[in-house]
C-alpha cells in the first residue's frame, strides 16, 4: 500500500473512483436519488486541495484504491462545486482543520485504507499547527470516524440540487 499526493492529471480518474465508491458503498445508508443528487457537489474533488498538496491517493496492488485529504481552508466538505465553498485560510490557533472527501473503491474497503488516509491527514494538520480536526461525515463514514476517535457534534441534512436532502454528521477530534 502506497500513500502519495494526488496530481491534477488524476482528477478525472478520481472523479470516476468517487462515483464507483459511493454507488456501491453507500447503498445501505442513502437512496439512489440521494447518492446521485450528491455527486458533483457534496461528493467530488476539490482542485484547491490537490494544488495545495493536501489531497492523497492510496495505491494498492498497482492501482489507485482510494483518495482523501485535509485542508487548512474553510470549505467544510464537497468538491469544486461545494455549496459551502470558501477558500480563505483557517487560523490553526482557533479553527479546526478540515478532514475531507475520503473515498475507497469498493473492492478495497475494510482493509485499513481509510485509517491510513486519516493518519496522513492528522499528521499533516499537526505539522501545520492545528489542535483540532473536524469533518462532515456521511452516514457511511460514521463507523470509521468513531473508531478513529471522532465525536458527533451535530446532525443535519444538506440540501441537494435535485431537491433531495443528505443527512450528515459534524464530527470533531483533538489532534
Ligand atoms: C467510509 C470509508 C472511507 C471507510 O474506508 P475503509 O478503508 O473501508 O475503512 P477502514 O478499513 O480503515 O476501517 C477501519 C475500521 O472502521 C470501521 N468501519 C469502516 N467501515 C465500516 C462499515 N462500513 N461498517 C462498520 N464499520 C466500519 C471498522 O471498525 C473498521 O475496522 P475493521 O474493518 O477491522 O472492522 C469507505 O467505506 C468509503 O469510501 N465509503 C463511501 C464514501 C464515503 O461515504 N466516504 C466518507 C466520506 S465522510
Amino acid at each position: 500500500m502506497l500513500l502519495r499526493l494526488a496530481t491534477g492529471a488524476e482528477i478525472p480518474a478520481l472523479e470516476a473512483l468517487i462515483r464507483e465508491s459511493v454507488r456501491a458503498l453507500q447503498t445501505g445508508d442513502y437512496t439512489h436519488r440521494q447518492i446521485e443528487g450528491a455527486l458533483g457537489t457534496v461528493f467530488g474533488i476539490d482542485r484547491q486541495m490537490v494544488s495545495d498538496g493536501t489531497y492523497f491517493v492510496v495505491e494498492c496492488e498497482g492501482e489507485i484504491a482510494a483518495c482523501g485529504g485535509w485542508s487548512a481552508r474553510r470549505t467544510p466538505f464537497g468538491g469544486d462545486h461545494s455549496p459551502e465553498k470558501d477558500d480563505s485560510f483557517l487560523d490553526p490557533a482557533v479553527d479546526n482543520a478540515r478532514v475531507r472527501a475520503f473515498f475507497v473503491r469498493p473492492g478495497f474497503a475494510r482493509r485499513g485504507i481509510g485509517t491510513k488516509l486519516f493518519e496522513a491527514c492528522r499528521d499533516a494538520a499537526k505539522v501545520r499547527g492545528f489542535k483540532k480536526l473536524q469533518l462532515t461525515a456521511t452516514l457511511t463514514g460514521v463507523p470509521l470516524y468513531e473508531v478513529l476517535g471522532f465525536t458527533a457534534e451535530s446532525r443535519f441534512s444538506l440540501p441537494l440540487p435535485n431537491g433531495d436532502e443528505l443527512p450528515v454528521v459534524l464530527m470533531t477530534k483533538e489532534v
